[in-house]
């Protein structure tokens, strides 16, 4: 089997011998097929959730410090109620006039800065990835793309061309030149900014010299399956060299958006970059399938007015529904803010647990999107695939639930829902203090 880190870094690889669950996992394996992974060496047999915290089929209670789809809450009774009212009431696809889709693209584009001023619908980040790289193309009249050397950006054709994550198992497209990620643990903070720039300007030379042009860069705003880098200086200076060169940026919000990291609704405002074009998705919808690609009119125009859109699912009632009744929670129940303070006091606290760890080499992120770099060597700072894959399945058995991205899957990555509480914050790191006991 080949490997990837995004999807095999923490997946099961045993058999389905296991009490209780074992006849659940040969089933899945008979009927859907060896591509798709569980995680954990024991997987987890789910039933419900309800705010941070799910429950397993025998009742017992797991603290989720993962799921960013159910952002506001599994289950939240807000969003509940508002899908299940539209459910009942209508639910049609786009090709009809409706109010809901405008009320909530007000919304949206009105959190965004005024030089983005339209938004087409997806159901998934890869399609709206998809769209995107349609769009720069017919806007740059060039195809060369640049993104960092463990980015994901969903799973279309197209998309998978683009993200190196997938590992051997997918070729990247000939139009695409990767660069390295900025690496903030490895790299002095000073060279930073400057070193991811100049990486992207030899990506710009090579793909010109091979034809291609400058299309566009497109970079997840906190960079998290290359492993979570969060340093906001980076990226400006970058897509300074991507547009000299005729070229967009589009800035994946697939993970970073909607108040995750708890300076900004979206992780480019961190940056202080103003990207052509904006991909979202996963917690647009609390869990149903909605996601969309918000553009500058002039950028989205040559693709609009030649190519007609319909996406069958996409920007539907009940999705803007799920959608806008998102945003009023984000807002009433003040997530942001949340996702700020309760981020900072997990740093803090983690900070303190890991303290004397020296297999702990960082504890990084924003707001609450965070990374724990496991290593072999604090002097090396060698990553550690296999500790940080123990420590995730230790976790697991005491009933937290997180996992693993970065180059070599060695960095923890913790990315609960916006509801994540103080007491969430104890439970966390009591757990972490007992596995890294052990370790
Ligand atoms: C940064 C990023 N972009 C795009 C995607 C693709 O989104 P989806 O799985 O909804 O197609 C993902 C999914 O993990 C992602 O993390």
């Amino acid at each position: 089997m080949t490997f990837s880190n995004i999807m095999d870094s923490n997946s099961y690889q045993g058999d389905s011998s296991q009490a209780g669950v074992g006849p659940l996992i040969a089933a899945r394996a008979r009927m859907l097929g060896p591509a798709s992974r569980l995680f954990y060496d024991r997987p987890v047999h789910l039933v419900r959730g309800q705010g941070s915290h799910l429950f397993d089929a025998d009742g017992a209670s797991f603290l989720d410090a993962y799921n960013n789809v159910a952002s506001v809450g599994h289950g939240h009774p807000h969003v509940v109620d508002a899908v299940s009212q539209q459910l009942a009431t209508l639910n049609t696809h786009t090709r009809y006039l409706h109010g809901g889709i405008l009320d909530y693209s007000e919304r949206l584009l009105a959190s965004m800065p005024a030089e983005i001023d339209q938004v087409m619908y997806a159901c998934t980040g890869s399609e709206a990835n998809d769209l995107a790289l349609r769009v720069a193309e017919m806007y740059t009249g060039a195809s060369g793309v640049i993104v960092t050397a463990d980015a994901y950006h969903g799973n279309t054709t197209a998309v998978t061309a683009i993200s190196p994550a997938l590992g051997a198992a997918t070729t990247l497209g000939k139009n695409v030149r990767t660069v390295p990620a900025p690496d903030s643990y490895r790299i002095p903070r000073a060279e930073l900014a400057a070193r991811f720039a100049a990486d992207v300007a030899g990506a710009v030379d090579d793909l010109r010299g091979a034809g291609f042009g400058v299309s566009a860069l497109v970079a997840d705003t906190i960079f998290s399956s290359d492993g979570i880098y969060p340093d906001p200086s980076v990226l400006k200076p970058a897509v300074d060299v991507v547009r000299a060169a005729g070229g967009v940026f589009i800035a994946d919000e697939v993970q970073p958006g909607f108040a995750r990291t708890g300076e900004s609704m979206w992780g480019f405002t961190r940056h202080h970059v103003i990207p052509e074009l904006i991909t979202m998705g996963k917690p647009m919808g609390n869990g149903l399938p909605v996601a969309a690609m918000a553009a500058r009119s002039d950028v989205l125009k040559p693709f609009a007015v030649g190519v007609p859109y319909f996406n069958t699912f996409a920007g539907n009632a009940v999705s803007m529904a799920a959608a806008a009744a998102v945003l009023d929670v984000i807002e009433g129940e003040r997530l942001l803010l949340n996702a700020a303070s309760v981020g900072a006091a997990l740093r803090r606290d983690l900070a303190h647990v890991a303290a004397g760890h020296p297999r702990i080499g960082d504890i990084r992120g924003a707001g609450l999107y965070i990374g724990v770099e496991v290593v072999a060597d604090p002097d090396t700072k060698t990553p550690d695939r296999a500790g940080a894959r123990w420590l995730v399945n230790a976790l697991r058995e005491r009933r937290v639930l997180l996992s693993v991205c970065g180059a070599a899957g060695h960095v923890l990555k913790i990315r609960p829902p916006l509801v994540f509480s103080r007491s969430d914050v104890d439970w966390f790191c009591t757990e972490f203090a007992a596995v890294l006991g052990d370790f």
